[in-house]
């Protein structure tokens, strides 16, 4: 299935947190890669997709970063108030958008999205028409913890079977309406909602697991950072040579 160049898609990138495992001096968006911040990185390697038109930036309103940076003249970037948990800058992003539309949301703290990945996504989603995430599935060994006192040292309860596990990425990608009254619902009933593809869930709607690359990791700890730097140049080596 070729995806017609015109189609354009919106995708809702919030970036309103602190990064606290980060243990960073300045929220983790904004620590720098190559003298480009994350969030840079991360808005480039979107708006450079041919079937990306803008993107929904959802900003913490004591934000004194982003004023800035350069992104803040981006005619293709839409600003709108980042809110207390991931799920609320997510919904005041949706917003902003036409019910009628596909939406793509995707962590600012995400930089190495490939445009394959991207693609791929979108056309299993349009194929099958319904919602989907890029995902992967786990490879290690998976413990389920016993619920301890905090001073005292976690133990293993048991091994999980991990053979129907997955890690959950972004972007993740749904009918807007949908996603919308997805989290609505979910936040009346009080549930834990942290990626999108959960408020989903949780009304019984369906979302393909679309496998991607692992490389799209998301800078979380200090340890991300180099890591980060590091698939970023290889990936840029492959698309020259590719
Ligand atoms: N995010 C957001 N609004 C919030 C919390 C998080 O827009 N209230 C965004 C972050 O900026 C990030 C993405 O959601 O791009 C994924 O969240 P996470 O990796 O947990 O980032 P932080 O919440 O900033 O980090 P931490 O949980 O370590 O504090
Ligand atoms: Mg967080």
């Amino acid at each position: 299935m070729l995806l017609p160049e015109n189609q354009q898609f919106i995708v809702v990138v919030p970036a309103a947190g602190i990064g606290k495992r980060m243990l960073a001096s300045c929220p983790k968006q904004y620590l720098t890669i190559d003298n480009q911040t994350i969030l840079s990185h991360t808005i480039n390697r979107l708006l450079s997709h041919k079937n990306i038109a803008k993107v929904v930036l959802a900003i913490s309103d004591v934000d004194a970063y982003f004023a800035q940076t350069t992104l803040v003249d981006n005619p293709n970037i839409i600003r709108v108030s980042g809110g207390k948990e991931r799920v609320d800058s997510v919904l005041n992003g949706l917003q902003v958008i036409n019910d009628k539309e596909w939406v793509l949301v995707h962590d600012a703290a995400r930089p190495c999205i490939t445009h394959d990945d991207i693609d791929k996504l979108i056309k299993q989603c349009l194929a099958s028409n319904s919602g989907g995430i890029l995902a992967a599935p786990v490879v290690d060994t998976m413990k389920l913890a016993i619920n301890n006192n905090a001073n005292e040292a976690t133990q293993v309860s048991k091994t999980i079977d991990r053979s129907s596990l997955w890690h959950a990425f972004t972007p993740q990608m749904f009918k807007t309406k949908e996603l919308k009254q997805a989290i609505e619902e979910a936040q009346k009933k009080g549930l834990l909602i942290t990626d999108e593809s959960s408020a989903i869930e949780s009304v019984g709607l369906p979302c393909l697991l679309v496998s991607g690359r692992i490389d799209n990791i998301k800078i979380t700890r200090p340890e991300d950072l180099v890591l980060a730097d590091f698939y970023l140049k290889q990936q840029q080596i492959t698309q020259k040579k590719g």
